[in-house]
C-alpha cells in the first residue's frame, strides 16, 4: 500500500515538470527552425548574440525541466525496492517470533513465513511495474497533449449535399454582399458586392492588407465567407465541392511556391499529362523559354526547397508557366509579375492577353501598367 501511495504521489509530482520538458522541447525546436531559416536576417541585424542568449534560455528552461522529472521518474524504482524490502524484513522478523513462539495460539512453521515472502512479492511485483510504466505513459501524455490541441483545431466546414457542378464553364461570377472576417468581431470584407461577366478581366486594387488577396481566398474556398454568396455560373460555390471550385481556377499566388525537383516538375505540378510540347509552348509564352534554357540542363535543372537557387523574378514567370499550362477556365493573378522586370512584364502581359481573352480573370496589381486594360476595377 506504502509503495502505490507513493508511485501515486511522484506521479503527481513529475507530471508538472513533464508537461514543461515537452513544452520547453516545442520551444526550442521553433526557436532552432526559425533562426535556421533566417539566418541571413539574423546576421544582418546582429541578432546573434540576441538568439544565442533566447537558446540558452530556453535550453536552461529545458534542462532544468528535463532534470526534475527525470529524477523524480528515476527515485521511484529505488523508493519501491526499499518499501518492498521493508516488508521482507517485517515479515521475517516477525515470523521469526512466531516460530519461536510457546504460545500454541501464535505458533507457526517456517514453511509460512516462507509462502509470505512470495505473496509480499507477487504484490509489490506489479506495483512496480505500474512505477516503471507510469514514467513512460507520462512522458507520452505529455507529448500527446500537443497533439489532442493540434486535434481540437475547428474542422472545415463538412461540404453540402446534392453538390452541383456548372457543365460548360462561362465564368460569370457574382459577389452578393459579401461579408468576412478572418477573427470573430473583425470584419475585413464589409458588404462587397461585384458582377462579372464571362471573360472579363478584372483588376482587384487598394492599399498594402486592404483584403484584395482575402477576396481571392474566399472565391477559391480557402475560407467560408459568413454572410452573403459568390456565385459561379449561377451555383453558389457553397454547393459545389472544394475541389471543383479550385478546379476553375488556374493561380499564380503573391508568394511563389516551387518544390525541390527539376523546372520540368514544377511547371507540370498540376498538369502531368501535358506533352513536352505544350510545356515548351506554355514557357515560351510566360516569357520563361529563354531563361530556362540559360540554366544549366534546361529543363532539368534541379531547384532547391522553395527555388531558392533561382531569382525571385525567375521564381514568378516559373509559377506563371504553371498557370499557362494548367488551362483553366479561369485565372487569378496575384502580384504575379511584381518581381519580374518592366520590359519581360510587357511581354508577359501580352501573352496573357492571348490566353485571358474569353476567361474571366482576377488580377491583383499595383502597378497601373497591369491594370490598365481591365474591365472592372
Ligand atoms: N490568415 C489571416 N488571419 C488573420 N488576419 C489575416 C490573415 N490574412 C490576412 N489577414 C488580415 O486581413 C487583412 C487583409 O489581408 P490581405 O492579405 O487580403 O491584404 P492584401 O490586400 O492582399 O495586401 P497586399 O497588397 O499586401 O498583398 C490584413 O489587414 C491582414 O492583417
Ligand atoms: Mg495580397
Amino acid at each position: 500500500i506504502l509503495s502505490l501511495f507513493t508511485v501515486r504521489k511522484f506521479v503527481k509530482l513529475s507530471q508538472g515538470y513533464f508537461r514543461s520538458q515537452a513544452k520547453s522541447y516545442g520551444e526550442l525546436n521553433g526557436h532552432i527552425e526559425e533562426t535556421y531559416s533566417g539566418h541571413t536576417v539574423v546576421k544582418v541585424f546582429n541578432h546573434q548574440e540576441k538568439s544565442y542568449q533566447v537558446f540558452e534560455k530556453i535550453n536552461d528552461d529545458l534542462y532544468e525541466t528535463a532534470v526534475k522529472s527525470q529524477f523524480i521518474s528515476g527515485i521511484m524504482m529505488p523508493v519501491q525496492f526499499f518499501f518492498g524490502n521493508i516488508a521482507y524484513i517485517a515479515i521475517a522478523v516477525v515470523g521469526a517470533l512466531l516460530v519461536l513462539s510457546n504460545d500454541p495460539l501464535l505458533a507457526i512453521e517456517v514453511g509460512i513465513i516462507k509462502a509470505f515472502i512470495q505473496y509480499t512479492r507477487q504484490i509489490n511485483q506489479p506495483i512496480q511495474q505500474i512505477g516503471r510504466i507510469a514514467n513512460v505513459l507520462q512522458s507520452t501524455a505529455a507529448a500527446s497533449e500537443r497533439i489532442f490541441n493540434l486535434l481540437k483545431e475547428e474542422e472545415e466546414t463538412p461540404e453540402r449535399e446534392n453538390l452541383k457542378k456548372p457543365n460548360v464553364v462561362k465564368g460569370h461570377v457574382v459577389f452578393k454582399d459579401v461579408h468576412f472576417g478572418y477573427l470573430e468581431g473583425q470584419e475585413i470584407i464589409k458588404g462587397f458586392s461585384a458582377e462579372i461577366k464571362p471573360g472579363q478581366k478584372v483588376a482587384i486594387v487598394g492599399p498594402t492588407g486592404a483584403g484584395k488577396t482575402t477576396i481571392v481566398n474566399l472565391l477559391m474556398r480557402f475560407y467560408e465567407i459568413q454572410k452573403g454568396s459568390i456565385e459561379i455560373d449561377g451555383i453558389d460555390i457553397r454547393d459545389m465541392s472544394r475541389s471543383d471550385v479550385r478546379s476553375l481556377f488556374g493561380m499564380v499566388l503573391q508568394d511563389t511556391w516551387l518544390f525541390e525537383g527539376t523546372v520540368y516538375e514544377n511547371i507540370t505540378y498540376g498538369s502531368e499529362h501535358k506533352t513536352e510540347e505544350d510545356v515548351i509552348k506554355a514557357a515560351k509564352l510566360a516569357q520563361t523559354h529563354h531563361f530556362i534554357e540559360s540554366l544549366s540542363g534546361g529543363y532539368q535543372f534541379e531547384l532547391f526547397e522553395g527555388g531558392s537557387n533561382i531569382s525571385a523574378g525567375q521564381r514568378q514567370l516559373l509559377t506563371i508557366s504553371r498557370a499557362m499550362l494548367a488551362d483553366k477556365p479561369m485565372l487569378i493573378l496575384d502580384e504575379a509579375t511584381s518581381s519580374v522586370d518592366t520590359r519581360t512584364e510587357v511581354l508577359i502581359q501580352h501573352a496573357m492577353e492571348a490566353l485571358m481573352k474569353e476567361r474571366t480573370s482576377f488580377v491583383i496589381a499595383h502597378r497601373l501598367s497591369t491594370i490598365r486594360d481591365a474591365d472592372v476595377i
